[in-house]
């Protein structure tokens, strides 16, 4: 299967998950978006959706489906989004697209997460994907040289702003071995928004694309 083909396959794989007549939480990113797709076939089946992004809603509105905002919503059985690098114990890098902190948000608010991926982003060490941290503008400066004291070479995302009006910067030459312990070092740093390490909210379900068809991990079990 090519990496669009188990993209597919994992959006698909992924309407098993749906709770009917809930809302449903969505992320952000191309197997989002394949996700979003599938949605749009069984809408009659959910309420509406909660979107991680501008992008997101638009794609979720294009399809007819409501798209409600966060603070009028109170239970999300399921949140459903990819992931730039993901490990076998459910902690991801996320944030490629930039929307890391309303996906953060949302997936902090669901009840399950469930994360669908091209075999291509399983790795045993998150780190090779660069890790983007969204900033706010002012603190650009201080929080790369905190990055570097960390072991990390951080780089501007020029030209690049938020949702949420906000700087990304991505933080390349992490072998990060303990996913938890740096996500709240970082969220610690004056000046940052969000890191993009879901570890303490890691998926609680992974949907791996695959030759083979798709894997499903539970990570806690
Ligand atoms: C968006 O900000 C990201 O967190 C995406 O979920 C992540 O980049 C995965 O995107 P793809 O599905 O396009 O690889």
């Amino acid at each position: 299967m090519t990496q669009d083909e188990q993209k597919q396959a994992v959006a698909r794989e992924a309407i098993r998950y749906v709770v009917d007549g809930a809302w449903i939480g969505v992320g952000s990113g191309s197997t989002a978006n394949m996700f979003i797709d599938e949605l749009g076939r069984i809408k009659p089946r959910i309420r509406g959706a909660v979107a991680s992004s501008v992008k997101t809603a638009e794609r979720l509105k294009s399809h007819g489906i409501e798209v409600e905002e966060l603070n009028n919503v109170s239970d999300i059985p399921v949140y459903v989004d990819g992931a730039d690098e993901v490990t076998e114990r459910g902690a991801m890098i996320k944030g490629g697209g930039g929307a890391l902190t309303r996906e953060k948000v949302v997936a902090a608010v669901a009840h399950r997460f469930v994360c669908i991926a091209d075999a291509s982003k399983l790795v045993g060490v998150l780190g090779r994907f660069p890790l983007p941290v969204e900033v706010i503008p002012m603190a650009r400066s201080y929080v790369a040289r905190e990055l570097v004291k960390l072991g990390g070479f951080p780089a501007w995302r020029m030209g690049f702003t938020t949702d949420n009006g906000n700087v990304v910067l991505d933080v390349s030459g992490l072998s990060i071995v303990d996913p938890a312990g740096l996500e709240e070092r970082i969220n610690g740093i004056a000046g940052v928004v969000t890191v993009g390490l879901f570890a303490r909210r890691g998926a609680d379900v992974v949907l791996l694309g695959g030759d083979a068809g798709v894997r499903t991990l539970v990570p806690g079990t």
